[in-house]
């Protein structure tokens, strides 16, 4: 059991990221800031270090994780690129896309990272100290959200602790996050499809590409009956507090999660409000997204009303994340 660590936090500096690639390499558990949210890291081609990690998250072990790598060069180590996903990888690399592809012969990972299946997930993260981390490392790093499975994702350190403080070696505190929702998925298979939407909008995956992305049929692969996407059960990304989407007016005792300039009927009863972006911008509403969600979460209230959030760019992984927040709760 992992419980009974004692967990260092470091301010992200040089010596901060040589400590995280000496941890990585001894088989430790870091948690390190990514533009998205903070990702929970260990050494790829470790199994023992990623049965430690799987157990630190409650993890379901047939859930696989992302590999994160410094470029292009790397992913190709680990991961088969055909044409169109050269084209994504340029595009968007490094940055909050994850190709899913492939699996390279020789490839590095450890089987468990990819839960046994013949592909594997990619992504070439854009944060300064990820990079950092990942060049002093100098391999592949498998990295989750850094949050207990099942719960909001962490955008702060504080929020990596308040999860994994006594589970993991290591947190770098790099201040909050840019991005605030996860890694857009691309499955890059004959059809290219959305897996998960995420940091880049489909939009500007689907311009790069030429062509439209498909929806993975309900979580569920038809053949295999594999999920496409194992992680995006329905449920996830879950506060305890009951969510309730789509309001247009306050219950007595609601918390209020808002969206842009306009006051709804009934907003005097909120027990709290918190506005995502009273300026109705998508990109600094996903940035609030989960610390918002933490934090109304501590409040005691009976529910947490969400206003509607329009679904064009980051909206669409807004409202994915809302609607897994909900599910069950509603
Ligand atoms: O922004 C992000 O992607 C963050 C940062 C830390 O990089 N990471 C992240 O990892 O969100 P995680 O483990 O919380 O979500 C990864 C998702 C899961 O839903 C998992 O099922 C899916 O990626 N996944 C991983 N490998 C896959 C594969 N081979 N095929 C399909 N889905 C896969
Ligand atoms: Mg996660």
């Amino acid at each position: 059991m992992n419980v009974g660590l004692t967990t260092a936090i470091l301010p992200a500096n040089e010596a901060a990221v040589a400590d995280a690639a000496r941890s990585l390499r001894d088989g430790g558990l870091v948690a390190f800031p990514t533009e998205t949210v903070y990702g929970l890291g260990a050494d790829a081609g470790n199994a023992a270090a990623i049965a430690r990690l799987y157990e630190a998250k409650g993890r379901p072990a047939f859930n696989p994780l992302i590999a994160h790598v410094g470029g292009l060069a790397a992913a190709q180590r680990i991961a088969h690129f055909d044409a169109q996903a050269v084209l994504l990888a340029q595009a968007f690399w490094p940055g909050p896309l994850t190709l899913v592809l492939a699996k390279a012969p020789g490839c590095a990972v450890a089987d468990l990272a990819t839960a046994g299946l013949d592909t594997i997930a990619v992504r070439v993260p854009a944060h300064r100290i990820a990079r950092a981390i990942l060049r002093a490392f100098g391999g592949p790093v498998v990295a989750p959200s850094a949050n207990l499975s099942g719960h909001v994702s962490p955008t702060t350190a504080a929020h990596v602790s308040s999860d994994l403080a006594g589970r993991i070696d290591l947190i770098i505190d790099g201040g909050a996050v840019e991005v605030g929702v996860e890694s857009t998925i691309v499955g890059c298979f004959d059809a290219p499809t959305l897996l998960r939407p995420g940091g880049v909008p489909r939009a500007e995956i689907e311009r790069v590409l030429g062509r439209t992305l498909l929806q993975p049929p309900d979580d569920a692969d038809s053949d295999s009956g594999q999920p496409l996407a194992p992680g995006m059960l329905a449920s996830h990304y879950a506060p305890r507090t009951k969510v309730r989407l789509n309001a247009d007016r306050i219950e007595a005792g609601e918390a209020l999660l808002a969206f842009g300039p306009h006051a709804i009927s009934g907003v005097e009863a909120a027990s709290i409000v918190m506005n995502l972006s009273a300026r109705g911008d998508l990109n600094e509403a996903a940035a609030n997204l989960f610390s918002y969600l933490r934090a109304l979460d501590t409040k005691g209230v009976r529910a947490i009303a969400v206003m509607p959030v329009p679904h064009h760019g980051l909206g669409e992984a807004i409202n994915d994340r809302l609607r897994r927040a909900a599910v069950g709760r509603e």
